[in-house]
């Protein structure tokens, strides 16, 4: 079938169930919920059999629904309506929520339903479980709805005769957000935190400024007086509860973008008393910790949960550092286990946008991140994976491929490619890593269409090596028990001499060096030449502008010769 998707933008789900459909043989083309006219020319031109919106945040004009099946994708069980669906789950500490695909009418929300599914609540960010059960549930029931679509003869259940237990909600205000930071428990601290993650944030204050609060995580040990802010570790503030603490990751100040807490309010935070951790990285499931080591035998697993998958200089410096210390320990294969979320989207552009020369702060970041990527290039003492849970952007992706094997998580979106961003080149040793995989052409085409890669994709073009599980429990699982195997395989010794010998070889057909220094060319001139592309894109990235058009790699129907068939 020809799909249009229908999207107030192309984020994560969009990503997937464009992935999903055109694996199953759609022709899936998109464009941005702008104005009712511009989608009224999309579907003029695109002719669709049907239209999907995985994401919008206001109603399908009657003049399209009225004359196509439109299936909208609601973040909330059966009979759940109105816009704040997945904040007041987590607020209300729901046990269990869903996803609902229902056919577009007059009244928002309150179509007849095709297809549903539900998955247990578990605590987590409003972000994480958008990206995580949200999607995955989006996934199975727009295609199931797809297919009953494709079959013919389905009668959607109007909503009346659904028996569904979810109701009409109005929008989530700031004053049902709000924290009283002498009364509240942590754990009511987190579900209220929870709720706004991502986007809008908690209205609240820290050293008395007004701000937007995310990135919450609890605190098992220190506490002390409710509201107080007590410590602070790396980029994190420990804000006192009624009952404990809570560590604040992330702030947005008035006017200005999210960052690290520590660095919102930089010249309060130096006054607040550190609190490093006992041991360096060694996990301490007690408190927060960005960067944390585990071993099973004789793997260790290094995880790096760094916010939305940024990383800037000091943490690529970290987790360098955290690299380094790893292969001093009596053990065969390390596997970097990335963050539940994200496994990487390479360089910080927020900390880049908040420096006082960007140019130079994106100069030292892609320099760090090259350092990492070297590093564990370089790495002879041990077999390396990286473990993709969660989905990888720009950098990330060819981050992750400078491990000898990469693994991903069934469900997890792989965007390896930079022009998004104002036509940056990239670095991170693409042009070493990417080639070989995929072939010159190949390579050429990722780089050129700019789309995002299923994980199974990403396997069957060779990119990666493997697609594992879909749950992250058993995903994590089963890399665990294949790391095991790696490293305790009969011929691990001649696999490592193969991997020296092949980096040897490499190396003295072109030096790492090299290809870094041309890499270093492109992006050098991106950061300060005469074209400002980049910092324009990065200025709109950050700040969140809105869409004007659809970009024209995704939306085909725009393309100057496209045709609907007849
Ligand atoms: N630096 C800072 N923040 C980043 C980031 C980066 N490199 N990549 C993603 N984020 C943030 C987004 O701003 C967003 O923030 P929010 O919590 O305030 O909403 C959050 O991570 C999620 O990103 P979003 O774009 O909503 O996710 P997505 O799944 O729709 O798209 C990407 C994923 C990777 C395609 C997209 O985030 C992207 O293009 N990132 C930039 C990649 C890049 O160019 N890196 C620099 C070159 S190495």
């Amino acid at each position: 079938m020809r799909i249009l998707l229908l999207a107030h933008s192309y984020n994560s789900l969009t990503q997937r169930l464009h992935g999903e459909l055109a694996a199953r043989g759609h022709e899936v083309s998109i464009e941005f919920d702008i104005a009712d006219s511009v989608a009224e020319e999309a579907v003029a031109l695109f002719r669709p059999d049907l239209i999907v919106a995985p994401y919008l945040r206001r109603a399908i004009p009657e003049s399209i629904w009225a004359k196509h099946t439109c299936l909208i994708v609601h973040p909330g069980i059966v009979g759940d309506r109105g816009p704040s669906a997945l904040d007041w789950a987590i607020q209300q500490g729901e046990a269990e929520w869903g996803v609902t695909v229902l056919q577009a009418e007059a009244e928002m929300d309150a179509g007849p339903i095709w297809a549903s599914a539900t998955f247990p609540m578990r605590r987590g960010k409003k972000s994480s479980l958008y990206r995580n059960e949200v999607t995955d549930a989006a996934c199975r029931a727009a295609l199931e709805a797809v297919e009953r679509f494709a079959a013919g003869g389905f009668r959607p259940t109007p909503l009346a005769e659904a028996k569904g237990r979810g109701q009409l909600r109005p929008l989530m205000k700031q004053a049902d957000r709000t924290i009283d930071w002498q009364a509240d428990d942590t754990a009511t601290v987190l579900r209220k935190l929870d709720a706004a993650d991502g986007f809008p944030g908690v209205a609240d204050q820290l050293f008395g400024e007004p701000c937007h609060l995310f990135d919450a995580w609890p605190e098992g040990r220190l506490t002390g007086q409710p509201g107080e802010i007590v410590a602070r570790r790396e980029t994190a503030l420990l804000r006192a509860t009624a009952d404990g603490a809570v560590w604040i990751g992330h702030a947005k100040r008035k006017d200005g973008i999210k960052l690290p807490a520590t660095l919102a309010f930089a010249a309060e935070a130096a006054a607040v008393p550190e609190a490093p951790l006992d041991g360096l990285f060694a996990a301490d499931h007690a408190t927060w910790q960005d960067i944390r080591y585990e071993e099973a035998g004789a793997v260790g697993f290094l995880h790096f949960e760094f916010y939305n998958g940024a990383m800037g200089t000091r943490q690529c410096e970290r987790l360098r550092d955290a690299f380094a210390w790893a292969r001093t320990r009596p053990t065969r294969a390390i596997v970097l286990m990335g963050g539940a979320d994200f496994w990487s989207n390479g360089i910080h552009l927020n900390l880049i946008e908040n420096a006082e020369s960007p140019a130079d702060e994106s100069w030292a970041n892609i320099n760090a991140i090259d350092d990492l990527a070297e590093a564990i290039l370089r790495c002879d003492s041990h077999l390396t994976v990286a473990a993709l849970q969660g989905n990888a952007g720009a950098g990330g992706c060819f981050l992750a491929r400078a491990a000898d094997l990469v693994w991903a998580r069934h469900g997890a979106i792989l965007n390896p490619h930079y022009k998004n961003m104002g036509n940056l080149y990239g670095s991170e040793f693409w042009t070493y890593l990417l080639p070989p995989r995929v072939g010159e052409e190949g390579a050429r085409a990722i780089m050129q269409h700019r789309l995002p890669m299923t994980a199974q994709e990403a396997v069957a073009r060779g990119f990666y090596d493997a697609c594992l599980a879909g749950d992250p429990a058993a995903f994590r699982v089963d890399v665990a028990r294949r790391a095991a195997e790696l490293a305790a395989s009969a011929n691990f010794a001649e696999r490592l001499a193969a991997k020296g010998a092949a980096r040897a070889r490499d190396e003295a057909a072109k030096p790492l060096a090299a290809y870094r220094a041309e890499e270093l060319v492109h992006m050098k001139r991106n950061f300060y030449g005469f074209d400002p592309s980049y910092h324009v894109a990065r200025w709109h990235f950050v700040k969140k502008s809105l869409h004007s058009w659809t970009p024209r790699h995704l939306a085909k129907h725009r393309d100057l010769g496209w045709r609907a068939p007849a």
